[in-house]
């Protein structure tokens, strides 16, 4: 029993000394210029959807849930939104080429339809990321739109 509180208490001295390190939560400051819903004139309710599934990880317009102010949870979050806007942050849109606006589409597309974006844990406290079958589609068509039209 000796033995059982002292890991206990070992565990909590652990725990809230983690708490010392804190993540990085500040946004960069956004150019409307740059932005892809800004840029691309999204229709309010597509950029609602955009927004609610995808802003969080890819852009600098991240708002932070309750469980990124407690460690080690917030550094699992920070990371993924340091990894999510490495790979595509829709608040520089216009600085990518056509190239790699292309391959960002079209892999949103495809990660979309495979359930894989929005990533399945972030869904479970974010319950307005965990769009239905229809917008799915929806985000999709406009998605395709834009690839279609060239008009990256
Ligand atoms: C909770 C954070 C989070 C959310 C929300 C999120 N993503 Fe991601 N996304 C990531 C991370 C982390 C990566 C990089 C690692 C990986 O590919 O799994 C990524 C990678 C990607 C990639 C790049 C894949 C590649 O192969 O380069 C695309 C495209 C993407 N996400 C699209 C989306 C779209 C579209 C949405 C909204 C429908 C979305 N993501 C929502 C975290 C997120």
């Amino acid at each position: 029993m000796q033995k059982f509180k002292k890991i206990v208490f070992w565990f909590l001295v652990g725990f809230a000394i983690i708490q010392f390190i804190p993540i990085d939560k500040a946004n960069r400051p956004i150019d409307r210029r740059k932005n892809f819903i800004d840029v691309k004139k999204t229709p309010p309710k597509i950029s609602e959807l955009i927004k609610n599934a995808c802003y969080d990880c890819h852009s600098d317009e991240t708002v932070y849930p309750k469980y990124a102010y407690i460690a080690p949870f917030s550094w699992s979050v920070k990371s993924h939104v340091n990894e999510g806007r490495e790979h595509l942050n829709f608040s520089v849109w216009e600085t990518y080429n056509d190239d790699l606006k292309r391959s960002m589409l079209t892999k949103s597309i495809q990660t979309i339809e495979n359930k894989v974006m929005p990533m399945p844990a972030y869904i479970i406290y974010h319950k307005e990321a965990n769009l239905t079958d229809a917008e799915r589609a929806l985000l999709i068509k406009y998605l395709e739109e834009i690839l279609k039209s060239k008009t990256y």
